[in-house]
């Protein structure tokens, strides 16, 4: 009995820090590959828009929690299937709440900056 519980704790401590490591893993700052390269490509704050969000799947929405993967690895440069372009996935999910809450940048160049 009490091996098993040591045993338990050894995989829960295992689970546990497979977790923080993958959590690790989120950027500080993200920069958006320009697929196109028509315009410059996009850095923000990663970090500081995670916090103010608290919901990663609000930004990573197919993705399980801890598993977040890039949204290149779904939208690109054209349309895939029921997936729509980078460009436009961006400009909704970015631009369009920064447009709801009169903050953030909505020009431009203040996204795309050289
Ligand atoms: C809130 C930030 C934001 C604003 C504001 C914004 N964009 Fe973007 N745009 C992006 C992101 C992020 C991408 C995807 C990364 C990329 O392609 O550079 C993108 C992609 C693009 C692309 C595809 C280019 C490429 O090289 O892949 C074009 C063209 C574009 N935007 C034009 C515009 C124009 C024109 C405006 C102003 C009317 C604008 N954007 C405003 C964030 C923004
Ligand atoms: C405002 C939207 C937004 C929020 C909120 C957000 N992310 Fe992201 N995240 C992005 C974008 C955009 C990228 C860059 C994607 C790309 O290159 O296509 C990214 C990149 C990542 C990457 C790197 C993926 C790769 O394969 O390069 C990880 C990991 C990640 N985010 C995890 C998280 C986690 C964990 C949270 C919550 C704590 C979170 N993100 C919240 C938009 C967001
Ligand atoms: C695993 C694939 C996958 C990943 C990764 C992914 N998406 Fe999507 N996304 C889709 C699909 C498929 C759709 C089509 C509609 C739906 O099923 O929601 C979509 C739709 C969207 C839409 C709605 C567009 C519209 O006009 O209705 C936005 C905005 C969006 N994605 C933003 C993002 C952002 C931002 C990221 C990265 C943080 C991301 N997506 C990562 C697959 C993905
Ligand atoms: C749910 C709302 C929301 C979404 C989604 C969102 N933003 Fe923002 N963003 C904000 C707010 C609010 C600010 C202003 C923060 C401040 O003024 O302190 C901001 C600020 C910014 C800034 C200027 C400061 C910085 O972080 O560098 C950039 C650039 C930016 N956003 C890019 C993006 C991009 C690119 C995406 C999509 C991948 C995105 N944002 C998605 C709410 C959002």
């Amino acid at each position: 009995m009490k091996k098993f519980a040591m045993l338990m704790a050894v995989v829960m401590m295992t689970v546990f820090s497979a977790s923080m490591i993958v959590a690790a893993n989120a950027p500080d700052t993200a920069t958006v590959k320009d697929v196109q390269k028509s315009k410059p490509p996009v850095t923000f704050n990663h970090k500081a828009h995670a916090e103010r969000i608290k919901n990663c799947a609000e930004c990573h929405h197919k993705d399980a929690a801890g598993k977040e993967q890039s949204c290149f690895a779904c939208h690109k440069a054209e349309k895939q299937g029921d997936a729509v372009s980078l460009k436009d996935s961006m400009h909704t999910k970015c631009k369009g709440c920064h447009q709801k809450m009169a903050k953030g940048p909505t020009k431009c160049n203040d996204c795309h900056k050289k």
